[in-house]
């Protein structure tokens, strides 16, 4: 899910830190880049790292308590929205907060970009969108002066209902013998079961330059008919406000704004997470372009160091615009950006109108990738993971795929998995209208393990 080497930050920070190269942040008086280091209370750390009265520590092993680290997790800070107060030389007062009304609207209580409103939160374009019922529609409101693109086009960029889901019908086993099923979420019920997931909030766009804000809200992540939903939608400028609780604040990107939501979930907050067996997903892929659906997992403790020396497992990645191509891969070697990843591609029948079951089957000895029971990639793990660059955070083969891993599903939007040569550049508002169903659906989630 994570592809380091192509990451731009440019977009996000590249003008607000004037003095900096392009893609470099500052950090104090240094430029660093933002894939390589942390930077907290003005120290730099390694990436992912905090600082504690100067010293670099792991939040998910410590907490930094009057200027000492003491054993035990970081909690994660919650986002504050922005402060309220008088507004000075040429600001206005938008439900107590200031802004400039040059670069922002207030629309009912709400700050959008400059000429944008407001739908239930989230901000809008009026040439593109309307707002009905709480809930936005493409088309432009009526009344709205764009002068041509609002004729005739009456449909919604997010896909439709249930029509369009092919049924999920196969001849998937749901027993495997000599296994027994230690995990499994059939997504029969009417919401998510959270004593198994855990919805991530957060808007920093994985590590990949990905243009959507993660949220745990009712039309990104929902359980219907049997199956599980988490769905892209176009927002115009979308920032997590006070009903969002950000879970990760990596690069202050709480605050972030992107042109997407969409949802992504893990098992790693319920502990569920699990070291060899076998895993099966089936699955209906999203479709439209730049669409980046993931199936995978991650170490439940980062043993061997953080991304990606305690490794990744790539269950299922595609691209909205290669229907038939199926990605899966592990990343390892080091901690970035000592990492290296090893894939393969697969192609199958449209995976975005069939049903598929994506798989690993893990043992001591090997990781084999299937797709509907196929083998389709065999990693022999008896070896040395380690990259060769930097330290070696192994001690012997095996490593770091010796571990428990959890699961996560998510349908991310743009980034990095999207070369611009061989994809071009990504336009939110132009490609989004050319989705005909956003929606990463998964009918089962089984995990398996040896009797
Ligand atoms: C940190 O400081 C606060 C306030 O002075 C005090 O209540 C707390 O016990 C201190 N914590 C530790 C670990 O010393
Ligand atoms: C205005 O701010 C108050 C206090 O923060 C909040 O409760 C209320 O929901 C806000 N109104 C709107 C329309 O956002
Ligand atoms: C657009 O949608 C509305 C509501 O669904 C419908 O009443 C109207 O006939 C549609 N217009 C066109 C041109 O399809
Ligand atoms: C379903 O799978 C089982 C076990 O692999 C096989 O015996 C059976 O013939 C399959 N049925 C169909 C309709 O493909
Ligand atoms: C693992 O690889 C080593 C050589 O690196 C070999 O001696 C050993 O027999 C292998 N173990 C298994 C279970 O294949």
């Amino acid at each position: 899910m994570k592809f380091t080497k192509i990451l731009t930050y440019i977009g996000f920070i590249g003008t607000a830190y004037a003095g900096c190269q392009n893609g470099l942040s500052s950090c104090g008086e240094a430029c660093y880049s933002p894939n390589l280091y942390s930077c907290d209370n003005g120290v730099l750390c390694p990436y992912g790292m905090r600082n504690c009265n100067g010293a670099c520590f792991n939040p998910n092993e410590y907490h930094c308590e009057n200027g000492s680290l003491l054993p035990g997790a970081t909690k994660v800070p919650e986002y504050v929205p922005p402060e309220t107060g008088n507004c000075q030389g040429g600001m206005r007062s938008c439900n107590g907060t200031c802004y400039d009304p040059n670069l922002y609207s207030c629309d009912n209580g709400q700050l959008c970009p400059a000429g944008m409103k407001n739908c239930n939160g989230a901000c809008y374009s009026p040439n593109e969108y309307h707002c009905e019922a709480g809930r936005l529609v493409y088309g432009a409101e009526s009344g709205s002066n764009n002068g041509g693109n609002n004729g005739g086009n009456n449909g919604s960029n997010n896909g439709g209902g249930n029509s369009q889901i092919p049924p999920s019908s196969g001849n998937d086993t749901k027993n495997y013998e000599g296994f027994k099923l230690v995990f499994s979420d059939e997504f029969d019920g009417n919401s998510l079961d959270r004593s198994k997931w855990e919805p991530e909030v957060n808007c920093w766009g994985g590590g990949n330059a990905e243009k959507q804000c993660y949220v745990d809200h009712p039309e990104t992540i929902f359980v219907q008919d049997g199956k599980l939903h988490l769905k892209a939608i176009y927002k115009g400028a979308y920032q997590l406000n006070g009903n969002d609780r950000c879970t990760l604040n990596n690069e202050n990107s709480c605050s972030w704004t992107q042109p997407f939501v969409s949802g992504r979930i893990n098992t790693k907050a319920a502990n569920l997470a699990w070291k060899y067996g076998k895993v099966r997903v089936k699955a209906l892929l999203p479709s439209g372009p730049f669409l980046w659906p993931a199936i995978w997992m991650l170490p439940q403790d980062d043993v061997y160091g953080t991304w990606a020396a305690s490794g990744e497992i790539d269950i299922m990645e595609a691209r909205g615009q290669d229907p038939d191509i199926i990605s899966q891969c592990i990343h390892y070697g080091g901690q970035w950006p000592n990492n290296i990843y090893s894939d393969k591609l697969t192609t199958v029948s449209n995976a975005q109108n069939n049903w598929h079951v994506y798989g690993i089957d893990w043992t001591a000895d090997s990781l084999i990738f299937s797709i509907d029971d196929n083998p389709t990639y065999t990693i022999n793990l008896n070896r040395s993971f380690y990259s060769g660059k930097g330290d070696n955070p192994y001690s012997g083969n095996r490593q770091p795929f010796d571990q428990r891993f959890h699961l996560l599903l998510n349908l991310a939007v743009g980034g990095g998995f999207f070369d611009s040569n061989k994809y071009g550049a990504f336009d939110p508002a132009g490609h989004s209208r050319q989705w005909s169903r956003p929606e990463l659906i998964v009918d089962y989630v089984r995990v398996y393990q040896k009797n």
